[in-house]
C-alpha cells in the first residue's frame, strides 16, 4: 500500500529546508522498503511549524512539524506513516487551532492539494466559477462581482466591479487585464502563497476578469525576488492550455483568454498600477499622472483592468458559490475575507485568512501568540512600508477599511508587521522617509526631495539639534508631501512617520505626556 505524504514547496518552507526533508524521507522509505508517494504541496501558512510534514492516515491527514533531515529516521521509527506518536506529532492538520478558526475561501485549496495538477484542482472545486461564468453575458459578470463586494486587495481597496465595469464599457480594442503580483509591501507573503500554493486559482480569476471585460489577453507582473512562484506560474500556465483553462477555447465555450508571464526588476514603485504598466511596456518605471484610468487607457494606451492577485484569486469563489455567499463575511462595506499576513516580531507567524471584522488584538495574541521575544508589543505597522504605526490603545480596532481609514492606517494588502518594547519608533520614521527616498520613481519634487529632507530632519531631531524648530519642520515637510506628492508613495510616507511622532513622542526627544503634534 502506498502512503502519501505532503512536503511544502513554498518558498518560506523550502527556506527553512522542506527539499532536504522531502529528499530524505525518499531515501530512507527505500532504504527501508516502504512505499510512499511524496506531494509537494503549498504551506498551509503556519510558518512557524515549517518544514511540516503531513501523512494521509486511516484517521485523515495528521501532522508532524517543524521536521529537520534529522527527524526523519526517528518519524519513520515512531511508525508516522499511520500516525504513531512523535514529539514532533501535532495531530489532525485541520485541527491544528491557528488553521481550524480561519475562513478560507480563497486560500481554501492552499495547502491541501499538488498545486500543479489541474485534475486535482478541478476535483476540489476548480474550475466551478469559470464555467458559471462562460453561461453569463459580461455585464452580469460585472454585476456579480459588485454584488460580492470584493475590493481590490492590493492597497487601495477599489470596489474591483466597478472598476471591471469601466473597462466593459470603453469602447476601444484590444483590452487587458494585468495581475499585479509585485508584492513589494513589508511582512507580506499572500501572492507568493497563492503562486505558489494554487496558481490555477490565479488564472481561472483572470480568465473570468477577461470575460467579463472583453479582454483576450491577460499580463502577469511578477516581483524579480520571486522565482519560485515563477516556476510554479511558468507550469501552471502551461497546464492549463493544456487543460482548456487558457487558450483559445476556454473549456470548450469557443471564447479566448491567455496569460503572459512578464518579470519585474525589483523596484517598489513598480507595484503602482501606472508604473508597472510603463514597466510591462519595456520602460523604466515612472508613475504615470492620472487621469487617464488604466481603465479607460492602461497597458499600450488601451482599457486595462489592473488587479491585485488576491483580488483576481477571490473571483472564483464569487462565481462558484455566488456572491451572496461572498458578501456574508465581513462587515460593514468590507465584505468577504482577506489573508492576513502576520510578520516581524511574532512568536507564530504566517498566514490568517478571516473575514473583515477581526481585531487586531485577536490576530496578534489569538493568532500570533504575541511576540517572538516574548516581551510586550509596543507598536504594528498594518499595511506595508506606507502605513501607519499603531499602539496598544489601537489594537481592539476591527480590520474593517473604513475603521482603520477613520485612525489614520490602513489596511491595504493585509500586511501586520510586529515590534517589541525595544523598537526605537524615531528611527523607524527615518527608516520610513529613507524607504521613500531610496524607491522614489523621482517624477514630483515633494517626494524626491522631500523624503531625502524628511531623513535629514529626523536626523537632527534625533540628535536633539533644535527640536521645536525641527519638529514644526517635519510636520510642514509630511504635509507638502501628503498633499503635493502625484502618487501615494510620496502622499502616504507621512502616515508611519506622522504615527510614530503622534503615538510614540517620547522617541523623539519628547516627555510622554507632551504632545508634539
Ligand atoms: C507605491 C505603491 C506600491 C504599490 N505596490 C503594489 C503591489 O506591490 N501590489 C499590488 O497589488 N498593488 C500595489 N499598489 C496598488 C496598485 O497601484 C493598484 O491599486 C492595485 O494594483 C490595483 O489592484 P486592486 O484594485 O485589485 O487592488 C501599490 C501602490 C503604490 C502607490
Ligand atoms: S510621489 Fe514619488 S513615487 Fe509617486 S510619482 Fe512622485 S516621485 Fe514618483
Amino acid at each position: 500500500m502506498t502512503t502519501t505524504i505532503y512536503v511544502p514547496r513554498d518558498a518560506a518552507a523550502r527556506s527553512v529546508g522542506a527539499d532536504e526533508v522531502a529528499a530524505r524521507i525518499a531515501s530512507v522509505a527505500e532504504a527501508r522498503a516502504v512505499d510512499v508517494q511524496i506531494v509537494r504541496n503549498g504551506s498551509r501558512g503556519m510558518f512557524w511549524l515549517e518544514p511540516l510534514v503531513e501523512v494521509v492516515t486511516v484517521q485523515g491527514r495528521v501532522a508532524y512539524g517543524p521536521a529537520l533531515p534529522s527527524d526523519v529516521e526517528s518519524l519513520f521509527d515512531a511508525q508516522f506513516l499511520t500516525g504513531g506518536a512523535h514529539r514532533l506529532f501535532l495531530g489532525a492538520t485541520e485541527r491544528i487551532a491557528y488553521l481550524e478558526k480561519q475562513e478560507r475561501l480563497t486560500f481554501a485549496r492552499v495547502g491541501l492539494i499538488d498545486p500543479l495538477r489541474l485534475s486535482a484542482y478541478e476535483a476540489h472545486g476548480g474550475l466551478r466559477g469559470l464555467r458559471a461564468a462562460l453561461a453569463m453575458p459580461p455585464r452580469d459578470i460585472v454585476e456579480q462581482v459588485v454584488r460580492s463586494g470584493l475590493r481590490g486587495r492590493g492597497g487601495a481597496a477599489f470596489p474591483c466591479g466597478i472598476k471591471w465595469r469601466t473597462v466593459l464599457g470603453a469602447e476601444s480594442l484590444p483590452k487587458y487585464v494585468v495581475c499585479n503580483a509585485d508584492e513589494g509591501d513589508s511582512g507580506t507573503f499572500s501572492d507568493r502563497m497563492i503562486m505558489e500554493g494554487d496558481p490555477f486559482v490565479l488564472l481561472e480569476g483572470m480568465a473570468i476578469a477577461g470575460l467579463a471585460v472583453g479582454a483576450e489577453k491577460g499580463y502577469i507582473y511578477l516581483r524579480s525576488e520571486y522565482p519560485d512562484a515563477e516556476r510554479a506560474l511558468v507550469a501552471a500556465i502551461a497546464a492549463a492550455r493544456q487543460g482548456g483553462l487558457l487558450g483559445v477555447d476556454l473549456l470548450g465555450s469557443g471564447r479566448a483568454f491567455d496569460v503572459e508571464l512578464r518579470r519585474g526588476a525589483g523596484a517598489y514603485i513598480c507595484g503602482e498600477e501606472t508604473a508597472l504598466l510603463e514597466s510591462l511596456e519595456g520602460k523604466r518605471g515612472m508613475v504615470r499622472p492620472k487621469p487617464p484610468l488604466p481603465a479607460l487607457e492602461g497597458l499600450f494606451g488601451q482599457p486595462t483592468a489592473v488587479n491585485n492577485v488576491i483580488t483576481l484569486a477571490s473571483v472564483p469563489i464569487i462565481f462558484d458559490k455566488g456572491a451572496e455567499f461572498y458578501a456574508q463575511f465581513g462587515m460593514g462595506r468590507s465584505q468577504g475575507t482577506l489573508p492576513f499576513q502576520l510578520a516581524g516580531n511574532v512568536k507564530r507567524g504566517g498566514l490568517v485568512e478571516k473575514a473583515f471584522g477581526i481585531t487586531l488584538r485577536q490576530l496578534l495574541y489569538d493568532y500570533g501568540g504575541g511576540s517572538a521575544s516574548g516581551r510586550p508589543i509596543r507598536a504594528v505597522q498594518v499595511g506595508g512600508p506606507l502605513g501607519a504605526f499603531l499602539p496598544e490603545s489601537r489594537f481592539d480596532t476591527p480590520l474593517d477599511y473604513e475603521a482603520f481609514a477613520a485612525m489614520g492606517g490602513m489596511i491595504g494588502h493585509g500586511g501586520v508587521v510586529v515590534f517589541d518594547d525595544t523598537v526605537d519608533m524615531a528611527q523607524m520614521a527615518r527608516y520610513a522617509m529613507e524607504f521613500c527616498a531610496i524607491e522614489s520613481c523621482g517624477k514630483c519634487t515633494p517626494c524626491r526631495i522631500g523624503s531625502t529632507r524628511g531623513v535629514e530632519v529626523i536626523d537632527h531631531i534625533r540628535a536633539g539639534r533644535k527640536s521645536e524648530q525641527n519638529l514644526t519642520l517635519l510636520r510642514d515637510l509630511c504635509d507638502t508631501m501628503t498633499h503635493g506628492s502625484l502618487c501615494a508613495m510620496g502622499g502616504l510616507t507621512p502616515a508611519p512617520v506622522l504615527s510614530a511622532l503622534q503615538h510614540f513622542p517620547e522617541d523623539f526627544g519628547a516627555s510622554p505626556g507632551r504632545k508634539v503634534l
